[in-house]
């Protein structure tokens, strides 16, 4: 679908255009494999000389309208589904990075991610330094090494609800001959583009607003074809030589700016898997019809929400950047005009145990582990998705002890205040 489209017709257009006769509704083509009349056809799809589907671990079709959606929606050339964010986030570094390589990445960051970088990365021998993403461009420029392969942030990260300043760390990567990957998942691209701000590959994990039914757990790779691979061809052999396993291909000869994500898909979906089911990817598609119409409602609650805390006398602290005095206040209003996301965190004056009695007495703001869902729902990061860290380790990714994080929903924002509003009386 063409690129002129505003993000409203994208997210119920782009994708699945069916030709005469052909289902109107985005068809779950629930089949492992694609049938040829010759040995030559399948032939061909094998050594990448054809597209096609042969077999869903590599593609499929409704997995790839999908991410053709969200690639229109991000403004990329190409994009690719994973079975969740965590899958995303370790094929888009591992994608550019093997043994002995390093990046750069902002310690304000999801836990999950954190984990998967710092520790499991760490055991295939590829390297990662966390910087604040608050420093100055000389002290994170001071990270980078000559293996230095990647700069990785997230645009508002969970669930310490930092706002990156994409220009300057893209400013910062490119300096330095590597891209910059920018985990999306809080603002989606209704409210943040980072490419238009220098990002080369967006990360989703489209378990969060883009499902936003909390059904399906999946994510997603965005390339903005912008990066130049071969003008640091020394740095990224992985795309700029050929590759033994498909017959001595060199991706950014045979496919130009479709190098990354088809280096991913032929090479890494190949041979770890993760893929999203089509049935998910379904799902997923049902989501992002309606992203555009979700946002500004969470983003409208969210704010209502965040005033009332900042107002009430048993709250400590409010962290949302929505609000005047927040720090991340205008670079909020810089990459995010519309709106940031639905995320607020806050902590109630006699901290910890507090906060979890809070928790205990609300009525329909559920406890779940879950963020960024159409339900209100709220989480204690210390005590849950967290709590593999060292109080050192949370207070480096920006989460305080007490911290609660409320993800406001599409519910009425008068009604979740006055949950809200019962449990603090409690
Ligand atoms: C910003 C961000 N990135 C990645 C992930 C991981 O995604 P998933 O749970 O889909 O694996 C999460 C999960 O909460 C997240 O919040």
């Amino acid at each position: 679908m063409a690129k002129q489209f505003k993000p409203e017709t994208l997210c119920v257009q782009a994708g699945w255009t069916p030709k005469k006769g052909e289902p109107r509704v985005l068809p779950i083509y629930q089949s492992t494999t694609f049938k040829y009349d010759t040995s030559e056809q399948m032939a061909r799809l094998f050594d990448l000389e054809d597209s096609g589907y042969f077999y869903t671990r590599l593609q499929n079709p409704t997995n790839d309208a999908v991410a053709a959606k969200i690639a229109a929606l991000e403004g990329g050339v190409a994009a690719m589904l994973t079975s969740s964010g965590q899958a995303a986030n370790f094929y888009a570094i591992f994608n550019i990075c093997q043994a002995g390589d390093h990046f750069v990445c902002s310690s304000a960051i999801y836990g999950g991610t954190f984990n998967l970088f710092g520790v499991t990365m760490k055991k295939l021998g590829i390297d990662v330094t966390f910087v604040n993403p608050d420093a100055s461009e000389e002290e994170i420029s001071a990270a980078f090494k000559p293996n230095t392969k990647a700069l990785f942030g997230e645009t508002i990260s969970n669930p310490s609800l930092e706002v990156l300043d994409i220009e300057k760390f893209a400013r910062i990567a490119h300096s330095h001959g590597v891209p910059l990957i920018v985990d999306n998942t809080f603002p989606t691209p209704i409210n943040c583009r980072p490419f238009e701000w220098g990002a080369d590959i967006v990360v989703h994990s489209t378990t969060k607003y883009m499902d936003g039914h909390a059904t399906s757990v999946g994510g997603c790779i965005v390339d903005s074809g912008n990066f130049d691979w071969d003008a640091h061809a020394e740095k990224f052999p992985g795309l700029c030589t050929p590759d033994e396993s498909y017959h001595g291909l060199t991706y950014t000869k045979a496919f130009g700016k479709g190098a990354y994500i088809t280096k991913a898909t032929a090479q890494l979906m190949r041979d770890l898997g993760s893929i999203q089911s089509p049935q998910n990817s379904f799902l997923l598609n049902l989501g992002l019809e309606t992203l555009h119409l979700r946002m500004p409602q969470h983003c409208r609650n969210a704010q209502k929400v965040a005033e009332y805390l900042s107002k009430n006398e048993k709250v400590a602290w409010v962290n949302y950047c929505g609000l005047p005095d927040n720090k991340y206040y205008s670079l909020a209003q810089k990459y995010m005009p519309n709106g940031s996301c639905g995320v607020i965190s806050f902590g109630l004056k006699g901290g910890r145990d507090v906060s979890i009695k809070f928790m205990d007495s609300l009525e329909f703001i559920a406890i779940v582990t879950h963020v960024a869902d159409a339900r209100s729902c709220v989480l204690h990061p210390a005590s849950h998705t967290h709590r593999q860290l060292t109080d050192e380790q949370l207070m480096e990714a920006g989460v305080r002890p007490d911290l609660i994080r409320l993800s406001v929903g599409i519910e009425n924002a008068d009604d979740i205040i006055a949950d809200i509003e019962q449990a603090l009386n409690a």
